[in-house]
């Protein structure tokens, strides 16, 4: 685990940095090239970590062609995951961070998978919250019964389903001890223009998932907040409650039916610990909490709820339907606009100068 492995990082934006405080505080890569399709971020990120001009690339395949990294963490905007993790294989790079979401295809995420299983690459999906001590701790009281027979997690945010819901659904996951998700039933509205880091986005959506043993979960994203309902994700039994978000905390008669908070003995920096995991895992280690087998059982809801509203049935999973289901509403007529102008709720400038 001592050695420094070459890095290369494609997409230099918000996240890029958060990985790159992983790969330098565990000491496990040196930066040797990156790469970014907008030169402004590209340059400002070269400056801050010491990437001379002659390793900076606007195009990731010359890149992976000419720098050969053996780690890369993708940080690059979800339209691109997989062509860039699929190309990153074919590099023979043998350790990828790619961030979340997935994809937001079916067919791009099995790619993925395929392309990784094909070179023995290890593949990672940035799900970080996996490894947040409180919330292990928590996901071991619901399995120790602390608050009786779990039935039903709700889920609660804005940003858009493949943005922030793909962290709530995977910790539903998570702390179920990844159950089968067997159906979904969804309905999504989009009658405005709004993208999320230069990708269509619905405007807000509902969903029921139909976990095995009976648990429902419910996603609420993007619906308006007010009154009583605040953003969080809870989780449900037959004798308590645990509020995942708000500390995490839990209900229960061993608490005088008061929420008192879940202490875990340290936190952990999750980019050190996923950098440590994808390492620990090229070397013979044990598969991490957030590889792509994991990942991928939360893609597969995800393209479930869109398909559910598409078809306006109970889906049940895995979906069939390989295509990017919320563009197809969009290019079929399902999901008509009533205002035409686009609007990107994270990247407008980039959206504006015509990144995809
Ligand atoms: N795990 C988390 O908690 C978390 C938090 C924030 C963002 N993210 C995810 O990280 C990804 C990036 O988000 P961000 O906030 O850093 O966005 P950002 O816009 O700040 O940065 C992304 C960068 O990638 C570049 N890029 C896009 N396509 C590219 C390509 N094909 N090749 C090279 N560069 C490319 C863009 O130009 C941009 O500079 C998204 O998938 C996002 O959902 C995850």
């Amino acid at each position: 685990m001592s050695r420094k492995h070459r890095l290369a990082v494609i997409g230099t934006g918000g996240i890029s940095r958060y990985h790159m405080s992983g790969w330098l505080k565990s000491g496990l890569g040196r930066l040797v090239a990156a790469c970014d399709i907008q030169p402004a971020n590209l340059e400002g990120f070269c400056k801050e970590f010491g990437v001379a001009p002659e390793h900076a690339y606007s195009d990731a395949r010359e890149m992976l062609r000419r720098e050969r990294p053996q780690v890369v963490s993708i940080c690059a905007w979800a339209q691109h995951h997989a062509s860039l993790v699929v190309a990153a294989c074919k590099a023979g790079v043998k350790g990828i961070l790619c961030e979340k979401p997935v994809a937001y295809s079916t067919a791009e995420a099995e790619a993925m998978r395929r392309a990784a299983e094909k070179s023995g690459a290890k593949l990672m999906i940035t799900h970080q919250r996996r490894y947040g001590r409180r919330i292990t701790r928590a996901k071991q009281l619901i399995a120790k019964g602390a608050i009786g027979d779990v039935h039903t997690l709700i889920a609660r945010g804005g940003g858009g389903l493949t943005n922030t819901h793909t962290h709530f659904i995977d910790m539903m996951r998570y702390v179920l001890g990844d159950p089968k998700a067997e159906w979904v039933l969804a309905q999504v509205e989009r009658t405005t223009n709004r993208w999320e880091r230069c990708h269509v986005v619905e405007d807000c959506l509902a969903a029921l998932i139909g976990f095995e043993g009976g648990v429902r979960g419910l996603v609420d994203s993007d619906t308006p907040l007010d009154g009583a309902a605040k953003g969080g994700l809870w989780v449900y039994g037959t004798k308590g409650a645990i509020d995942l978000f708000g500390g995490p905390l839990l209900m229960s008669a061993s608490t005088g039916g008061k929420w008192k908070p879940i202490e875990a003995r340290r936190e952990v920096d999750p980019p050190i610990e996923y950098v440590r995991g994808l390492i620990r895992w090229m070397e013979g280690g044990p598969e991490p909490p957030i590889s792509i087998g994991k990942a991928l059982g939360t893609h597969e809801i995800i393209m479930g709820i869109y398909e559910s509203a598409r078809t306006r049935r109970l889906v049940r999973l895995p979906v069939r339907n390989r295509r990017r289901i919320l563009d197809q509403m969009i290019a079929d007529g399902t999901l008509p606009l009533r205002k035409r102008k686009p609007y990107d709720i994270r990247t407008p400038a980039a959206l504006k100068a015509g990144y995809r």
